[in-house]
């Protein structure tokens, strides 16, 4: 079993990513996280000194090394799709979608410190919505499932999310 998790910033997957590995008592992997140890800096720090491009070397190289594993829920940071060579990785396992509004996005992130794209912006609304143009329809190829935001509970959703896949 290998369970990805992709879809735009402050969507939950990394804290729906834990739940889903606890609940299927597997491995979680967060690739943001994974860049971060393995250059032993924050993903803002490599933003400004190293810019977004090198960033998106790391989270490649990072989604490379770890998507061979078995038994584990990987959690992807939400500009993973827009490299082709990432989106036919990401076909090794079964991806879920977080379809979120913008609306959503702007109220988890109105006091984010720790995303470069959203921390660069004078209008995050605006940002959070050109992105969207961007992604959302990278996000909708490479998803096995979608999961639409609801006013459910972490658990709820999770629980759906097993639903969905057929898993016990
Ligand atoms: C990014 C999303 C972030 C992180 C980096 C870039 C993006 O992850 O990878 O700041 O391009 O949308 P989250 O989706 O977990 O916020």
């Amino acid at each position: 079993m290998r369970l990805i998790l992709i879809g735009p910033m402050a969507s939950g997957k990394s804290t729906l990513g834990r739940r889903l590995s606890n609940r299927l008592q597997v491995d979680f992997i967060d690739i943001d996280k994974e860049v971060e140890k393995s250059a032993g800096v924050s993903i803002s720090w490599i933003f400004d000194v190293e810019g977004e491009e090198k960033f998106r070397e790391r989270e490649s190289k990072e989604l490379l090394k770890n998507i061979d594993k078995d038994n584990c829920v990987i959690a992807t940071g939400g500009g993973v799709v827009l490299s082709e060579v990432n989106r036919n990785i990401l076909k090794k396992g079964t991806v879920i979608y977080l379809e979120t509004s913008i609306q959503t996005q702007v109220e988890r992130t109105i006091n984010d410190k720790e995303r470069p794209l959203l921390q660069e912006s004078s209008n995050k609304e605006q940002t959070l919505i050109e992105l969207k143009k961007i992604r959302d329809p990278l996000f909708e190829e490479c998803a096995n499932i979608t999961i639409k935001e609801t006013k459910n509970s972490h658990n709820e959703v999770v629980e759906e999310i097993i639903k969905q896949l057929n898993l016990k």
